[in-house]
């Protein structure tokens, strides 16, 4: 349901992964959060938002923002690494986030395109090596016939 998993430390869960959704791991203070836990932090006096997959409390940043509160308050409770990346924040705005942070999304929400883009990424580079030794050995082995070929007819004629 929507409650903190960090503070739920005594109720049953069903997830293996208990420590995790203790919100404590095992080396010591991250704290794990899932997108159910985060999407109630959606108010203007309680404002979370997830960037790369990172919990940061920026209900007291509101007013500060350069790019006004408005923005912020429509992505409150979900992911804002999109528009956060979209216009293009400064690297001051990207050392600012670090006072907000929280904690870290929960490894079971996060999104399918970081393993998607590691899967792309592998099965390319496989690929593309693949190619690297495909398109030269058949390459080659055209040409030897070719070659052959050639020979072949200037011998007979
Ligand atoms: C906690 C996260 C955020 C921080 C710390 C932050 C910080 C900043 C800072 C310092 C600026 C001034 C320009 C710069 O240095 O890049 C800025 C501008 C801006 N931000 Fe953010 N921002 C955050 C999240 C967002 C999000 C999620 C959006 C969009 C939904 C957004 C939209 C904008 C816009 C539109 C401007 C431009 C304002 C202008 O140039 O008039 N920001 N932000």
């Amino acid at each position: 349901m929507g409650e903190e998993t960090n503070d739920n430390a005594g109720s049953a869960s069903a997830n293996t992964n208990i420590d995790e959704k203790n919100g404590e791991s095992a080396d010591g203070g991250v704290k794990f959060y899932t997108l159910e836990d985060i999407r109630v932090h959606n108010m203007s006096n309680d404002t979370w938002l997830i960037i790369h997959n990172k919990i940061y409390d920026i209900t007291s940043f509101l007013e500060e923002h350069p790019g006004g509160e408005e923005v912020l308050l429509e992505q409150a409770g979900s992911d804002a690494t999109e528009s956060f990346e979209d216009v293009g924040h400064s690297t001051d705005a990207r050392e600012m986030l670090q006072q907000y942070y929280i904690g870290e999304l929960h490894m079971d929400d996060r999104k399918e395109d970081n393993a998607k883009e590691e899967e792309a990424k592998t099965s390319g580079e496989s690929s593309s090596s693949w190619a690297m030794w495909l398109i030269p050995t058949v390459a080659a082995a055209a040409l030897g016939v070719l070659y052959r070929y050639f020979m072949s007819e200037h011998k007979s004629s």
